[in-house]
């Protein structure tokens, strides 16, 4: 009995704990850019999904699925990370004893659609649910496009104060600040009535929860108290500020509005980074009715979301977010350090000369950008794309040609011209092969 249920362990380990993928499993349709299954299956972490209409994980993204960056020692994600929680649970404390909050930092980043938009409120109709920006395994399943959709699990599972970090998936252009794969760290904090009541101007009459019938405050939830929200307010926006002053020192910073369906009101937070306005993370007063469908009615939160590329690129001056994903020792050893809150620059190890081709084809049926970025991603050598611009867009009768400027770049080694002639020229071949026409 025993020996079987361990082969069977063994033979699943075997068999199951690669998350590459079948690669023949996903080919770009005829006529289109889009990466559609044409085999029934989709092995992901290990495991088999059913393939069907919906699906378009690209082969390169499936690739980076088990690479856990926020999870390895001494990379710069896994940095920020600990900084970060360092900085949360040094700072909040329960009963002057233990961290306030707890850490979550290996959920499966599979999830229902449910959890990425239903339950945060997302609306039907929402340009964030649709297929040209997400990554769908199937009609059910798809790869979390932030942690935020977590939280409702979490907080139904009894939890009041908790962080999330991992990896999220989102289907976007090509440049040195956009990867579609990229780690967000997500934080909840929620208060009893009576946990705000310390703070408010008269404890004893002081209300979360707005009567029935009262005046309403545009500003804010009509189930909440001007009072609660302004504590709250308070609460959250004093939290980021020391949150981003203990990673950035003293610096520049302003509250921009924002709109997110699941808090309200939402704000961003913008620092001054090398002169330039820097967006670092979203966050708001969480709407309500998210509460009450996580079974805590009478409680009232803030949540905030950040991205740990976008920090840990302006902290340690990192020039490109592919390098995230090298396994270059040059790049690796730069982070290795005794203590994490050593300031670290990062040296690059090459300034090899960019490349730029164009490429102007007439656009298949269908077209759509993002379709095209993941294509590119998926045909060319690892990552030797930095960068991709439409540059010119021309229509003669019924028909459409796009002219796009690829820059060639590899941050491990030199790039010859040579060498970017042929990537491109397979490119050519790629579109031709799906029907674009190569002008
Ligand atoms: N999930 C949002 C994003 O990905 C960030 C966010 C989290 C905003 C929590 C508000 C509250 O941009």
């Amino acid at each position: 009995m025993n020996t079987l249920t361990l082969s069977r362990r063994a033979l699943n380990l075997l068999t199951s704990g690669s998350s590459l993928p079948t690669t023949s499993c996903l080919s770009a349709s005829p006529s289109s850019f889009v990466q559609s299954s044409h085999l029934s299956t989709i092995r992901l972490l290990g495991r088999d999904y059913p393939a069907d209409e919906e699906t378009n994980v690209s082969a390169h993204l499936l690739k980076h699925t088990d690479r856990l960056l926020h999870l390895q020692k001494q990379h710069p994600l896994q940095i920020v990370k600990q900084r970060i929680v360092e900085n949360m649970q040094a700072k909040y404390l329960w009963n002057n004893r233990s961290p306030l909050f707890s850490h979550y930092d290996n959920i499966s980043p599979i999830v229902t659609r449910a959890q990425n938009f239903d339950e945060l409120l997302v609306p039907g109709d929402h340009v964030s649910r649709q297929r040209q920006d997400n990554y769908f395994i199937n009609k059910d399943l798809m790869l979390r496009a932030h942690m935020t959709c977590h939280d409702s699990d979490m907080i139904r599972s009894g939890l009041d104060c908790f962080l999330t970090t991992g990896d999220v998936y989102r289907r976007d252009t090509i440049d040195r600040t956009h990867y579609p794969v990229f780690h967000q760290m997500d934080c909840v904090r929620l208060f009893s009535t009576w946990e705000l009541e310390e703070f408010a101007q008269d404890p004893k009459n002081f209300k979360a929860f707005a009567d029935e019938g009262s005046p309403a405050d545009p500003n804010i939830q009509s189930c909440h108290t001007t009072e609660a929200v302004k504590i709250m307010e308070y609460s959250l926006k004093s939290t980021l500020i020391g949150l981003v002053q203990s990673l950035f020192g003293r610096c520049k910073y302003r509250w921009v509005e924002a709109t997110f369906p699941f808090t309200y009101p939402s704000f961003e937070l913008e620092i001054l980074y090398n002169d330039e306005w820097l967006e670092v993370l979203g966050c708001g007063i969480l709407m309500q009715d998210i509460l009450v469908k996580s079974a805590v009615p009478k409680k009232v939160g803030w949540a905030f979301g950040l991205g740990l590329e976008r920090l840990a690129m302006a902290m340690y001056n990192i020039p490109d977010i592919r390098l995230f994903w090298s396994e270059d020792e040059r790049f690796l050893k730069q982070f290795r350090v005794d203590n994490i809150h050593r300031p670290i620059k990062f040296e690059p190890y090459n300034n090899y000369t960019s490349r730029a081709r164009d490429i102007a084809f007439w656009l298949p049926a269908n077209f759509v950008e993002n379709d095209f970025y993941d294509f590119v991603r998926d045909k060319l050598p690892r990552d030797t794309v930095e960068d991709i611009k439409l540059i010119d867009n021309f229509s003669k009768g019924d028909r459409t040609s796009h002219c796009y400027r690829l820059t060639y770049r590899a941050w491990d080694r030199h790039l010859t011209s040579e060498e970017a002639n042929h990537i491109h020229d397979t490119l050519a071949t790629e579109v031709t092969k799906i029907g674009g026409v190569v002008r």
